[in-house]
């Protein structure tokens, strides 16, 4: 069974390692139908290529011309495949008697998907298993479809639920295990998220659970009305859309392609989670002595945070400078923050060398840990090895920030994961080593009720990305 990563073959045709641009064999039936076609190739560039599922699957979908029913099926399967992924495997191997390692990438793809469907979706068990079979005959040959059949039709015999009672560790016994397996997240990130919750990992781990369950369910696209371009209420009038329940400029779309809105393609709105415009807003609402008129966005790259900052600086006549180390991504800023007051500059924002801002918004690489709702393969991707090179870069870049404030200036730090060692840690560590005195003030968020020297957006409680903000003042 083991052989070499070979490439798969195009459902239907011959191999092929772009995973992308699928064709029906000439003159012939394809093999599978479309939209499993899209999901299998979105999951296997996933896996092969290290793509994104958010920026590969909408180009197979083009390229397959798929809309409507066929386009929400194939994300379903694709997003759900890639999020449970970790536990699919589980399952299959104990269906299959043998470490997934040990199956070939694109049957082991192709078993995923058809896992999924069985144990997650309401396909009925004879479709998931005849269309898998076909997919694996298209994408292997024929070699390995009285295998795949074999595991799948054991995989059909029970539910989900009773997967779990199988696979996973018992609840009382290892919760924090138990949970990890059930909800399909590694345990290391199921224990950060208990310690960031504050709940002790033999608890009953009640919100934690919560949380994980909201990373495995599909999240509205939120758009942002800039300000003094469109009104929320006229823009969710526009595009059918519902008025955020925080941000004074969010809209939750309801679903569809929101590049092909008329509001974002002419720049009168954006796509930013709910939590992004909070952290954004609160720090250009931060009370403040003294003048403010120069704003810095150090991490600026793709440019959500500095169209809104921007926007918001064109109303009180104050100017920004965005920074952004990665050229591709200044690049998009500069697409982003068009006709608005913000200067962008291609630098290491550790080295900036201009002071005297007033306002400074540190949005600081990150694991990312707390949008898992909307990247379904990063879960599984991010290593606890990640995190050490991160925090070093997020101290160096919040010290480099509270260099560049004036005395008496504020600056926002904020990451989208709530990791304990990229939030609390990074903050207090920076300012007890920082070489003047900088005081932690109250963050307060729009309509949002917690409040204090920092504040933790969470999904399960307010519906947006787990977004950390932390708002610092330079003593005079
Ligand atoms: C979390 S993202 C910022 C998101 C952005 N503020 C937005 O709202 O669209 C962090 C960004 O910091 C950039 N970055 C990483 N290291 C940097 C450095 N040393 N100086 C400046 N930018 C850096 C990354 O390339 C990435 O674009």
């Amino acid at each position: 069974m083991t052989t070499p990563d070979r490439g798969p073959r195009r459902p239907g045709g011959a191999r092929d390692r772009r995973g992308g641009g699928s064709r029906p064999p000439r003159g012939g039936r394809p093999l599978v139908d479309p939209a499993r076609q899209a999901a299998y190739e979105a999951v296997a560039a996933v896996q092969r290529d290290e793509a994104y599922a958010n920026l590969v699957l909408p180009r197979i979908l083009r390229e397959l011309r798929l809309q409507g029913r066929d386009a929400a099926f194939a994300t379903e399967l694709t997003y759900g495949t890639l999020r449970t992924s970790g536990t699919l495997d589980a399952i299959i191997a104990v269906a299959a008697d043998r470490a997934v390692s040990r199956i070939d990438p694109p049957a082991r793809d192709a078993l995923r998907l058809g896992a999924y469907q069985l144990l997650r979706t309401r396909v009925p068990p004879h479709a998931a298993v005849a269309s898998t079979v076909d997919l694996v005959r298209a994408v292997t040959g024929p070699a390995v479809t009285g295998f795949a059949n074999a595991v799948l039709r054991r995989i059909g015999v029970r539910s989900w639920d009773e997967w779990i009672t199988e696979v996973a560790p018992d609840r009382g016994a290892d919760p924090l295990g138990y949970l990890s397996v059930a909800y399909a997240h590694p345990p290391w990130i199921v224990r950060a998220f208990a310690e960031a919750l504050g709940e002790p990992e033999t608890g009953d781990l009640a919100e934690t659970e919560a949380l994980l369950a909201a990373d495995n369910t599909p999240a509205p696209v939120h758009l942002c009305a800039r300000p003094g371009r469109v009104g929320r209420d006229a823009l969710a009038a526009e595009v059918g859309g519902e008025p955020g329940r925080y941000s004074p400029f969010a809209v939750y779309l309801p679903g569809g392609a929101p590049g092909d809105l008329p509001a974002v393609a002419d720049g009168r709105a954006h796509v930013q989670d709910e939590g992004s415009q909070l952290v954004a807003l609160a720090l250009v609402e931060a009370p403040l002595d003294g003048p403010d008129r120069r704003w810095l966005d150090l991490c600026a790259g793709p440019g959500g945070k500095a169209a809104l900052l921007g926007a918001l600086a064109a109303e009180r006549g104050a100017q920004v400078t965005a920074v952004e180390v990665a050229p591709h991504r200044a690049a998009l800023v500069e697409q982003a923050v068009r006709g608005l007051p913000v200067t962008v500059e291609v630098a290491d924002g550790r080295e900036i060398d201009a002071t005297g801002f007033d306002r400074v918004l540190v949005d600081a690489p990150c694991s990312g840990l707390g949008a898992l709702r909307r990247r379904p393969e990063a879960r599984w991707r991010r290593q606890p090895a990640d995190l050490p090179p991160l925090t070093r870069l997020q101290r160096e870049l919040l010290s480099a920030a509270l260099r560049a404030v004036r005395p008496g200036g504020l600056v926002a730090y904020v990451t989208c994961s709530p990791h304990v060692v990229e939030t609390r840690v990074t903050v207090g560590e920076t300012v007890r080593r920082a070489p003047f005195p900088v005081e932690q003030v109250e963050a307060r968020l729009a309509g949002v009720a917690e409040s204090g020297p920092a504040v933790q957006l969470w999904p399960h409680r307010h519906g947006t990305d787990a977004m950390y903000l932390a708002l610092l003042r330079r003593a005079d």
